[in-house]
């Protein structure tokens, strides 16, 4: 009976790039799913962007842009960056969608009925000059322990305290900078300290759903028995917010944890409507399928303790596993935006091209544990290079050309192989355990073991496994030397036999390596003129007379220049050139143009850069400098001008009572629309001009040098209109 089986990866936040860290989990859970559908298991794989919170809103309110907006984009995005590296989602949705929607209302109101949702009054600090409560990460001052300025108020970078806000030392807000107030407001909890939840969590995480020491550490969160530890879950936010509103509660907001993991509900119902599944089967209590969250350690608190508590409540199943694992350290350390070691999933297909080297090695590292894992970047190149292509794609590049053209494509029938494939002769302890087998039987036998070790996600065993097998495949090349049998006709039998026991042997570890190599097996495929291949398909060989394709390039190898390339960029990416669209990226895959490593050292750098830029003007006292009345304006309206060429008519509220208009001479570089609703930077005091077109009431500034491009500035978020600069 194939097994019905629901899989989610962690939904990435909608505010930022997907980096090589993300990529940790979602490879991983690919391969697992890949696996799953190839042994002919129902199995569907659902996640989407997690879009709501005080991140984006602000960001987006930084980029002039609505909420909607900027999550619209991004979506794009994730979606091509996750398609280029083989991630193949079943639905990939979004948390802001009407599904995700109405199962969060709906599960609210069920907790609510049953007397689980608590509403109570807390102080919290608001930022007086942006109207808005501050979550703790915007809240910025002097650490109470160290006294390092400006920590966050959770905790400290430099001596790690962990406290709370109030704690902190002369704080202000990290979005305007004002010194926030103490206020009060009603907020929504969820009554996870109620005996109910408590009884049950310390049931739930006992029950075999968590790693070993997932559980040890959600015991030590849960406390001794009759210990209380748990406490009310804050669940609200209140207004501005971009999320949900709560049912009955104008003005409060599902705090974007509480709707989060409800998206993988949304995300599924998406595709139960698009292919016609019961939604119910997945998800009822009772439900005979398994459902599986692969997350990051980082949000295990979230995901085996609240989320199983929301679902058990609210009349849901629970997920049958969390499958948590580490966090990437690149080169040893954690990722560094300074030494070029952030890598985005963009600038990887950009440089490096082949996704499939990073899968690969991925699944060399990872084990099924929550240990961190590390990408060392010689040690990439060197594995790529020795396995994949030294050891696995080579079987196919040394034995293919005979049978094409000697043979018509044609593989010896089986009775040949059997007398062509026996490992007499080869050393190693696969051929001591199996004394009386052939290599492809050799090769079969180890089916069962290998889909064990994927089904554990011990995908590490699995590729060394498939290793030993290789090096055996090549060891039989080796001995049997078919370049050598090609030079005397009297062996064409053997010449045959031998090179089709090597392309069966291709073919058979072709199946064991798909879940992690989906795109090269598709390929493989091809060239060995054979349908989509199933794990069960191991257990066969391709039929008597079978003809295969002509030999095509499989894989090259891996270039260190380009991985060397791609450090350099991610490095320079810390300048503010913004990610490329997803157009501009496929562009570039197609032509794959690796740049060159920046050769001019760090020390030539200022100097080069500075014979770039136009002469410093004459020094001028402050008092000079004051005289000109710098205002932060927001761009009400942009238009076209009839019969302007360069210029655009603006529309800017700088706080007074009427808007100002100026004409800028924008209008080669900035499309109106996307000006709309974005902060600026005016001179307020310039004397007006009269024009063709109209008066214009002072300048919008903007930078420009010698190189093309015309780039207008905008402050931090959190200046209001009207604000001096100075
Ligand atoms: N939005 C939340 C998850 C909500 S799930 C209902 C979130 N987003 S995230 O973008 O920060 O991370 C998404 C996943 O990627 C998480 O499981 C996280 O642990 C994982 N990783 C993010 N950075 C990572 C590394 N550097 N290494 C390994 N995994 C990492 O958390
Ligand atoms: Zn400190």
């Amino acid at each position: 009976m194939p097994r019905k089986i629901l899989v989610t990866s962690a939904l990435p936040y909608a505010n930022g790039s997907i980096h090589l860290g993300h990529l940790v989990e979602y490879i991983q859970t690919d391969i697992w799913v890949r696996f799953q559908k190839m042994r002919g298991n129902t199995c569907h794989y659902v996640c989407a962007d997690d879009t709501h919170g005080t991140p984006i809103m602000l960001r987006a309110e930084k980029e002039g842009v609505t909420p909607e907006q900027l999550i619209a984009r991004v979506w794009l995005e994730h979606f091509d960056d996750f398609r280029a590296f083989h991630v193949a989602f079943d639905n990939y949705g979004s948390t802001n969608s009407g599904e995700t929607r109405d199962f969060a209302e709906g599960i609210y109101r069920t907790l609510k009925a049953s007397d689980l949702i608590a509403v109570r009054s807390i102080e919290q600090y608001y930022d007086p000059l942006k109207h808005m409560f501050l979550p703790d990460r915007f809240i910025k001052g002097e650490c109470p322990k160290c006294g390092a300025k400006d920590q966050y108020g959770d905790n400290c970078e430099v001596c790690g305290a962990a406290y709370a806000p109030t704690d902190l030392k002369h704080p202000y807000s990290a979005v305007s900078g004002a010194v926030p107030e103490l206020r009060q407001s009603n907020h929504h909890f969820f009554r996870l300290s109620s005996p109910t939840c408590q009884q049950f969590l310390r049931e739930w995480t006992r029950s075999g759903s968590l790693q070993p020491e997932a559980s040890n550490k959600m015991q030590e969160w849960l406390g001794a028995e009759g210990e209380n530890k748990l406490t009310d879950w804050d669940i609200s936010r209140d207004a501005p917010y971009f999320g949900f509103e709560i049912p009955d509660a104008p003005g409060k907001y599902f705090y974007v944890w509480l709707d989060a993991p409800v998206g993988y509900m949304g995300s599924f119902k998406q595709l139960c409507k698009n292919r016609g599944i019961a939604f119910d089967d997945y998800w009822k209590q009772g439900s005979d399928a398994e459902l599986y969250h692969f997350i990051g350690k980082d949000i295990l608190y979230f995901h085996a303790l609240f989320w199983p508590a929301m679902l058990q409540h609210a009349g849901f199943r629970t997920p049958t596993k969390l499958f948590a694992h580490g966090f990437l350290t690149v080169n040893g350390e954690k990722m560094s935006k300074s030494r070029g070691t952030f890598i985005t999933a963009s600038s990887y297909i950009e440089h490096v091209k082949n996704t499939e080297y990073l899968r690969y090695y991925y699944a060399a590292k990872l084990n099924g544990s929550m240990e961190d894992l590390d990408l060392n970047l010689d040690d990439f190149v060197a594995r790529v290079n020795s396995d994949l292509i030294g050891k696995y794609i080579n079987i196919a590049s040394r034995s293919a050309g005979f049978i094409s053209k000697r043979f018509e494509g044609k593989l010896a029938d089986h009775a040949l192989l059997a007398k062509c494939a026996s490992t007499s002769g080869l050393a190693g302890k696969l051929v001591e355990d199996f004394p009386n087998k052939n290599l492809l039987e050799v090769l079969q036998d180890s089916a069962e073991q290998i889909a064990e070790m994927y089904e554990a996600r011990d995908y590490s065993r699995a590729t060394r496994t498939v290793g030993t097998l290789l090096d055996l495949i090549n060891a039989y090349v080796d001995a049997t030397k078919p370049w050598e049998l090609a030079k005397d006709p009297s062996n064409v039998q053997w010449l045959q036999g031998v090179c089709s026991v090597a392309l069966q042997a291709f073919r058979i570890i072709t199946i064991y390596l798909k879940p992690v190599l989906p795109q090269l097996a598709k390929d493989i495929q091809a060239f060995l003129n054979v349908g989509e291949l199933h794990w069960q398909d191991a257990l066969t060989l391709l039929p008597d007379g079978h003809a295969i394709n002509a030999y095509q390039h499989l894989m090259t190898r891996l270039d260190p220049k380009c991985i060397e390339a791609m450090v350099e960029a991610n490095k320079q990416s810390l300048q503010l050139a913004p990610p490329p669209t997803s157009q501009q990226r496929h562009a570039e895959h197609q032509q794959h143009v690796v740049a060159p490593a920046a050769e001019i050292g760090d020390a030539t750098l200022p100097l080069k850069k500075a014979s770039m830029i136009a002469p410093i003007a004459e020094t001028i006292s402050i008092d000079e400098f004051n005289k000109v009345d710098l205002r932060v304006a927001r761009i009400l309206m942009a238009e076209h001008v009839e019969g302007a060429e360069k210029l655009l008519k603006l529309t800017l509220d700088i706080g007074e009572a009427q808007p100002r208009t100026v004409f800028a001479g924008i209008k080669s570089v900035y499309d109106p629309e996307k000006l709309k609703g974005r902060m600026t930077v005016m001179v307020a005091n310039l004397a007006p001009r009269k024009m063709k077109f109209g008066l214009s009431e002072g300048m919008v500034l903007a930078a420009s040098g010698e190189a093309p491009g015309l780039f207008i500035l905008s402050p931090d978020a959190g200046a209001q209109p009207g604000m001096r600069i100075k």
